[in-house]
């Protein structure tokens, strides 16, 4: 009897110092560092992320950064101390987040930049994205092709300065709005910065600062609220009527939406989104948000695991191109978007089986 005790014992000690030391003694192989829970689309991302790694063998660990850099530093430090090989972050702030990856890399970690492009450093290995300037260029497009006559209001916001994402946004947005604001179909309605730089067809990160600067939302629907209370207070009735309205993303485009049509002097709006969360596609089911730009976070996802698990098997992660982060030239994979209306958000999004009806309220 004491034997077996005495046996048993050794091996339960024996399993206690293997799983100890397998993997570098990491508890956690790949880590996730996502910004804020305040917002839906990265709920959405926390909850594909579970999704595609209920059968895997990899160990992970979401952690929120709550809109702060320093906690999301904080976070990285956790993950590093539990092991991990493999980082991939969507960064608060892109150029911040740079002290973060930098730790990260000393100790070996592989960095992949999830959705937002980590500025500034040499510490990033691979981007997952989708295409920004396309996403931007179809909210502009949206715009133009939903309007009518000439002198169109054109009211523009913009997300948070300290993403990189809302430059490529803008960008896109730019041009192919700036060519309809030089033939007079819109007149900018909310910015000065912007109407100096109207005859611009190219601007440059500097220049789209300054426009920024003004129309700005910080990605916060708060914040987008007041500044279009503001706006429209300041607007004279010629900038008032049929209006467009570029809105970045869905969490401000609804709360902008929800200002407009507050105001009796606004006979009509079109305003874009970005996102596909459920707050808009309720919105665009009822007629309040004219559009959202779909992506498909499962393939984000997929491609993020993806090269996780390549590095951990020690291969190298396919790449479609390379975004530059201002230091280095970062080898990214890429993916498309779907722009989604009325017509076609049952399709794109119940019949695709990304969402379920059940919901909504009055999906044809
Ligand atoms: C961007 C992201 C968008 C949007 C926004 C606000 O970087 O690409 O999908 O969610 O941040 O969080």
């Amino acid at each position: 009897m004491k034997k077996l005790i005495s046996t048993l014992l050794l091996a339960i000690l024996t399993v206690f110092i293997v799983t100890g030391c397998s993997g570098g003694g990491s508890e956690v192989s790949v880590g996730i560092v996502l910004p804020t829970k305040d917002e839906p689309r990265w709920v959405q991302d926390e909850a594909r992320f579970k999704a595609a790694l209920e059968d895997s063998e990899y160990t992970t660990e979401i952690l929120f950064s709550q809109g702060s850099s320093a906690k999301e530093k904080e976070n990285v430090e956790t993950l590093i101390s539990k092991g991990i090989d493999v980082l991939i972050i969507a960064p608060h702030d892109g150029a911040a987040a740079g002290s973060a990856v930098e730790a990260a890399k000393k100790e070996g970690i592989k960095v992949i930049s999830y959705d937002r492009l980590i500025t500034d450093t040499d510490a990033v290995d691979y981007y997952v994205t989708f295409d920004s300037i396309a996403v931007g260029q179809a909210q502009g497009q949206y715009l133009i092709d939903n309007v009518q006559g000439s002198n169109v209001p054109l009211y523009l916001y913009a997300g948070a300065a300290s993403d990189n994402n809302a430059f490529l946004f803008f960008e896109g947005a730019w041009n192919v709005l700036q060519p309809k604001i030089a033939d007079g179909t819109f007149v900018i309605a909310n910015s000065s910065e912007a109407d100096a730089l109207k005859d611009k067809a190219t601007l440059t990160r500097d220049e789209m600062g300054k426009i920024l600067g003004q129309v700005t939302t910080n990605w916060d629907p708060n914040e987008a609220k007041n500044k279009a209370q503001t706006n429209l207070t300041a607007a004279g009735a010629d900038l008032k009527g049929d209006v467009a309205i570029l809105a970045p993303n869905d969490g401000t485009a609804r709360s902008i939406a929800d200002v407009f049509a507050t105001d009796g002097a606004i006979s009509s709006y079109v305003v874009s989104g970005q996102d596909a969360e459920k707050a808009s596609i309720q919105y665009i089911i009822d007629g309040k948000q004219s559009m959202t730009v779909f992506k498909d976070v499962r393939t984000l996802v997929k491609d993020a695991m993806g090269m996780a698990i390549d590095i951990l098997d020690g291969k190298t992660p396919q790449t479609t191109g390379s975004y530059n982060n201002g230091t280095i030239d970062v080898n990214a994979k890429q993916t498309d978007v779907i722009v989604v209306n009325q017509e076609n958000v049952k399709q794109e999004l119940i019949d695709s089986g990304y969402y379920e009806a059940g919901d909504f309220t009055g999906l044809e």
